[in-house]
Parts: C-alpha cells; sequence; structure tokens
C-alpha cells in the first residue's frame, strides 16, 4: 500500500469527465482502493475520488464518522464505502447550504448548497450493485465526490462568495462551522 500523491485545484486530472469503472475487483483496482484508503486516513478527509489521485475513473471513496452523522439511518455510514460508477438522482427539492472542504484545495473551507435528500445507484466493493437512500452529510459528501467524477469542484457550486475562507479565519469568525 501506498499514500499516493493528491492532485490540487489548478491540476487538468481534475477538470476531465472519468471513465466508467466497469469491474472494481480485479486486482489493479483493488490495490487502487486499497492506496486510496491509505491515502484519505493519511490526510484526514472525509472522502476522496480517483481523479484527485490522478487516476481518470469513476471511483470514489468515503466514511461519514459518528461525530459528523445525523440521526437518521440514511446520515450513518461510519464504515468506509466504497462507490463505482455512481448514478445520483434527487429526492425532492429542497436544497441545503453547508460548509465543505476538499482535500484538492487544502486549507479552504466554503459554504456550498446541495440536494438535501439524494438516492444513489453504484457498484460496492465487491461489484455489487445497491441503491442507497442518503441525507445530511452522507447526501453531501457523495454528491461532492461525484461531482469530481464530473469535473467539477465545489467553487463551481457556490452562489456566496462571502461564506469561503481559511479555516483558522472560519474557525474563529463563523459560528455555525
Ligand atoms: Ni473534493
Amino acid at each position: 500500500m501506498a499514500v499516493l500523491k493528491i492532485a490540487r485545484m489548478g491540476h487538468p486530472v481534475l477538470l476531465g469527465r472519468a471513465d466508467p469503472v466497469g469491474d472494481p475487483t480485479t486486482p489493479e483496482l483493488r490495490r487502487l482502493i486499497a492506496d486510496m484508503t491509505e491515502t484519505l486516513d493519511d490526510s484526514g478527509g472525509i472522502g476522496l475520488a480517483a481523479p484527485q489521485v490522478h487516476v481518470p475513473l469513476r471511483l470514489f471513496i468515503f466514511r461519514v464518522p459518528p461525530h459528523r452523522a445525523g440521526p437518521g439511518p440514511d446520515e450513518q455510514m461510519p464504515e468506509l464505502q466504497v462507490v463505482a460508477d455512481p448514478e445520483i438522482t434527487p429526492d425532492g427539492e429542497a436544497f441545503t447550504e453547508d460548509w465543505e472542504g476538499c482535500l484538492s484545495i487544502p486549507g479552504l473551507r466554503a459554504a456550498v448548497p446541495r440536494h438535501a435528500r439524494i438516492r444513489y445507484a453504484g457498484l460496492d466493493r465487491d461489484g455489487a450493485a445497491f441503491n442507497r437512500a442518503a441525507a445530511g452529510l452522507h447526501s453531501r459528501v457523495v454528491q461532492h465526490e461525484t461531482d469530481h467524477l464530473d469535473g467539477i469542484l465545489y467553487p463551481m457550486r457556490m452562489v456566496d462568495f462571502t461564506r469561503f475562507g481559511f479555516e483558522p479565519e472560519l474557525d474563529r469568525y463563523w459560528s455555525d462551522l
């Protein structure tokens, strides 16, 4: 296993449309997932998409830490999740704005609007198809990571650029972080 280098905003690998995975159980993909897991754990992040480690495939991993999860069952996802070839369907019209960071935009955070509730389908680490409901941080992370597969970074989703800043300043001056 290895900690991989993370591409930062400005690198073109973050702006392309990634290719379908198909079968996430090949030895190459299993190794990539293991390396991405080590990279995510090393970084302290919540989610990581393959294009962020310079691999243009429709694959991401994430987990929702228990202290960040809401009370609903569709908000809790404490174990590491592998998602290949995701398809998102908004569940209702509601949007919600909350703070996000990104390992490719280190040191910054912003308030980003996202669909409050979604359903998403994809393949898990064993190649099994699933279709889940997600709300809260779970919903937000899946939308953020799926955006990475389409070359979209969170600043492209922002509407209020006054709520965009460096982490120490936000921690100091914004009580709703
Ligand atoms: Ni990100």
